[in-house]
């Protein structure tokens, strides 16, 4: 297994983990609990060790319970990733509210390591910028918790280049997570940079595009009603969601041509575009994370690279709606 120091850390990873929002909530109805153990507990198996969760994912924080119940018998194998800042009603799951305060970090990391069932958090992200605090307050409580050994490491999520460099001169920044993928390349510009400039490793979510970018997706594919790629993903709706599957096609002749998956064409890419990343793929299917696993023995040649970098420019539809547009790199 390929593993990555987390920023300036000592503290490794591997290379391709394990994104765990989708066995909860967001990509249709949550996974029955016992099957989502198991596939935590094979994909311990298969060599992964970076587990990627958030207060904010299923309603009540069923991610990080689910997440305490697969790994607090076997604490040492696993690095858990989770983040704070968006509040959502405990019962109704309704979105309530952003809080980066010092007084929300240090309730969340206790309500999370409870849930989680551990007594310290690897790698702690703010999971989006609070407008109403700035960064350095947040950035200062959360270096109070790797002080107390309560957080291994300091992350940010979907923060601008800017952003980083501030809260990077309170403590060292290990790792900036953003959504990073041939479909979204957005962050190359300015964030990227940043990253490179502060030492902060790059951890790249939805790298298949939601699935897009998987092939999975026809264009007489319904998307069901509680699946949010409908209503929050405006690539996944109308006129650019067809144009976006034609997009699509040229990575799946892509892949048939090399006789892999197109999700590992995909996932190649951005190892291949960004020395040092983690990407964190979600899945729900054994048969799937191999797949995705597997992508770190695939090397794209340039030819192969010139045709996928010219996707991301004909990209049709932002990658979130107004409002989850809104709250990217604050
Ligand atoms: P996110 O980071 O938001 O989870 P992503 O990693 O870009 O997004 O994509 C996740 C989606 O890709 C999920 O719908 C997942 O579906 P399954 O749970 O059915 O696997 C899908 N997916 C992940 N790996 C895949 C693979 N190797 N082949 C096909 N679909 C895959």
């Amino acid at each position: 297994m390929n593993h990555r120091n987390l920023g300036n850390t000592t503290i490794t990873m591997n290379q391709v983990g394990l994104g765990c929002m989708g066995l909860s909530e967001f990509y249709g109805p949550p996974t029955d609990i016992n099957v989502a153990v198991k596939l935590l507990h094979e994909a311990i198996d298969l060599g992964v060790d970076h587990f990627d969760t958030a207060e904010s994912y299923g309603v009540g924080s069923a991610n990080e319970t689910l997440l305490g119940l697969a790994f607090h018998d076997r604490r040492d194998k696993v690095r858990i990733a989770t983040k704070f800042g968006p509040l959502r009603d405990p019962v109704s799951g309704e979105r309530v509210g952003l809080d980066g305060s010092r007084a929300n970090c240090r309730r969340a990391v206790e309500d999370s390591l409870g849930r989680l069932q551990t007594d310290h958090i690897d790698l702690y992200y703010l999971h989006r910028a609070d407008p109403n605090t700035p960064i350095e307050e947040t950035v200062a409580a959360m270096a109070e918790l790797v002080k107390e050994g309560k957080i291994g490491a300091i992350g940010l999520s979907e923060v601008s280049g800017a952003t980083l460099k501030r809260a990077s001169a309170i403590h060292p920044i290990a790792a900036l997570q953003s959504e990073y993928s041939i479909f979204s390349r957005d962050i190359e510009a300015d964030v990227i940079p940043a990253c490179v400039e502060t030492g902060t490793s790059l951890v790249a979510y939805s790298p298949l595009g939601r699935g897009m970018l998987t092939g999975a997706f026809k264009t007489t594919s319904q998307i069901a009603d509680n699946d949010f790629r409908g209503v929050m993903q405006p690539r996944f709706s109308g006129d650019a969601y067809r144009a976006n599957l034609a997009l699509v096609d040229r990575i799946i002749a892509l892949a048939q041509a090399r006789n892999v998956t197109s999700a590992e064409v995909a996932l190649a890419w951005v190892i291949a575009r960004q020395e040092n990343v983690l990407l964190i793929p979600g899945t729900t299917k054994l048969t799937n994370l191999k797949s995705n696993l597997a992508a770190m023995t695939l090397t794209l040649d340039d030819k192969e690279l010139t045709i996928l970098d010219q996707l991301a420019d004909m990209v049709q539809g932002t990658r979130y709606n107004e409002q989850g547009m809104a709250m990217l790199n604050g």
